[in-house]
């Protein structure tokens, strides 16, 4: 489930560009992808990491810790449509300079929502598997049955953000396809 070593790669560069001092990462798994943009980020930089899970989180601890990368993140084990509301009704203010999305796609169309009101204007929010295996470019019939719901789900949403005129996009075919958002207004 953890994104590929190239976009690994492409995420600490993006993050060494960007410098971003608040970050947040929705579907954290093992930590793969935390722990690729935890190295690239300044010290005093601060990562919110959300997953439904912290199990799988425990098992990458260990590695974000012998990195020394333990006290950039803070882990919050809840759906994340609940805490990135909880923000919201608690009036957080856009603070986020960036936020990685790889967790639940029939929800991205609404954490997409949620974000643009959490990230600032000119920070960007990344979205992982926009490709969907390659299969968003292939016809109906070609796609293998147990991936058909889902496919449907990204192409709905590349629809949605690439009309978005709240948005600059880059779609990046970077392991299974990365769109980067920046947000204009
Ligand atoms: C594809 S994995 C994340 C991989 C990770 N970004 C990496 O590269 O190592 C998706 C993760 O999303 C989490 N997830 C699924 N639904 C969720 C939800 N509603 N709220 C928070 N996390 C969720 C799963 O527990 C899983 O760990």
């Amino acid at each position: 489930m953890a994104i590929p070593v190239d976009e690994g790669r492409f995420l600490s560069m993006l993050m060494k560009i960007m410098n971003p001092k608040r970050t947040l990462e929705v579907g954290v798994f093992t930590g793969y992808s935390l722990l690729s943009t935890a190295l690239a980020l300044p010290n005093e930089s601060q990562i919110t990491a959300i997953d439904i899970d912290r199990e799988a989180y425990e098992v990458g601890l260990p590695y974000i810790q012998k990195a020394g990368m333990e006290n950039k993140i803070k882990f919050i084990q809840a759906d994340a449509i609940s805490v990135l509301n909880e923000m919201l009704n608690n009036d957080m203010q856009p603070e986020f300079d960036f936020a990685f999305v790889d967790a639940d796609k029939p929800n991205y169309k609404h954490y997409h929502e949620q974000l643009l009101k959490l990230v600032k204007i000119g920070g960007v929010i990344a979205y992982d598997n926009t490709l969907w295996f390659g299969l968003v470019a292939r016809e109906e019939d070609e796609v293998p049955e147990h991936l058909r719901t889902v496919r449907t789900v990204i192409m709905e949403f590349n629809k949605l953000i690439s009309s978005d005129p709240r948005l600059e996009i880059s779609q990046v075919s970077v392991g299974d396809g990365v769109t980067l958002c920046r947000r204009l207004y």
